[in-house]
């Protein structure tokens, strides 16, 4: 794996499935009465964020909590940022206070990259711009495969705002990288000019592609980054691309449906879909968020690879305390010694 998580375009289908199953070694954690891990103690991680945002920021903040490392959280309102200070001169005042690993966020495509020319923590993409948000994608495969025993030919339709997402493209390169097949679905006002090397099929016909899906994911219609008329009405778009009760009965009986969040309730998804407890898994999306950047920062912040099943985790111990043993038994060799 890289030093960095700047793209969800630079993990190879091994680098996923590590993540992937750190994580789901690491969420046994999360069932405990005592949520944490000594894990990463000593160690600091400063969320950098420069745009709001609620789930991904307290997300990041209960990962690297759980695993015992010191948080900073930066937003940029109150900080010298709004005095006027670049990015790259918070990026050395942070380095100078020894922060290991930067979360950042930021308005402008690209933000995280030059971070990482700038710095030698660990720099990790929590959204840029409409460009990636690879920590989402990695959190709606592991959903994914809660639900489903293989990526390799699952169904995933995208549908929405593909032209201001960031998640949709996140998850395009990692689905794609795992051997899914994914269709993007919009109006062709809300895709992108080059959609067409992003190797997924693109249709403008909601109803067409649903009954084919395993998983449908709907996109946040992206008002405040929209800078033109994109679609007639909002009302129009829910006609046309919004999943109502309508379309979930039209898909098949096993497919699910996600949404990064947050929601336009009675826009790209009406309520009583979001709330459906046979079909939504947005809330696990949630939840599992926290247990896929507690293996990402593991995993980039020095942990070795955990033992997947048939492994050491898997072998002799089982459950809960097996998983959890075996992250920190690898936690403390790579750190050369007990905590
Ligand atoms: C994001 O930050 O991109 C969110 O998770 C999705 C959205 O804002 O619609």
């Amino acid at each position: 794996m890289n030093k960095h998580l700047l793209s969800a375009g630079d993990l190879s289908a091994a680098d996923i499935t590590r993540v992937l199953d750190t994580a789901a070694h690491l969420a046994h954690v999360t069932d405990r009465a005592i949520k944490k891990l000594p894990t990463l103690r000593g160690r600091t991680v400063c969320n950098l964020f420069f745009e709001d945002s609620t789930r991904t920021r307290i997300s990041f903040e209960l990962a690297a909590k759980r695993l015992s490392a010191d948080v900073i959280n930066f937003s940029a309102r109150g900080s010298s940022v709004a005095k006027g200070e670049s990015l790259k001169d918070t990026a050395i005042t942070l380095e100078a206070m020894g922060v290991d690993a930067i979360v950042i966020r930021h308005g402008a495509s690209g933000a995280p990259w030059r971070l990482a020319e700038w710095v030698d923590a660990v720099v990790v993409n929590a959204g840029d711009g409409t460009h990636e948000h690879p920590t989402q994608a990695l959190l709606d495969l592991y959903t994914m495969r809660q639900r489903f025993p293989s990526f390799d030919g699952l169904r995933v339709a995208i549908v929405g705002d593909v032209l201001h997402s960031r998640v949709a493209r996140s998850n395009v390169l990692a689905l794609t990288t795992m051997g899914a097949e994914v269709t993007l679905v919009a109006p062709p006002t809300l895709l992108p000019a080059r959609v067409d090397g992003w190797g997924a099929t693109v249709s403008y016909d909601l109803d067409a592609v649903l009954p084919k899906q395993d998983v449908v994911m709907l996109l946040r219609m992206q008002l405040e980054r929209q800078r033109a008329g994109f679609f007639p009405s909002l009302r129009e778009y829910a006609r046309l691309y919004g999943l109502d009760a309508r379309r979930l009965d039209a898909m098949a009986p096993h497919a699910i449906v996600m949404h990064p969040g947050p929601m336009n309730r009675g826009v790209e998804i009406a309520a009583d879909v979001a709330d459906s407890i046979e079909r939504s898994v947005i809330a696990s999306q949630v939840t599992n968020g926290i247990s896929v950047r507690m293996g990402l920062l593991y995993l980039l912040l020095g942990g070795p690879a955990v033992a997947g099943p048939g492994g050491a985790a898997g072998s002799g111990a089982t459950g809960q305390d097996a998983g959890s043993a075996a992250v920190a038994a690898a936690g403390a060799r790579a750190r050369g010694g007990p905590w």
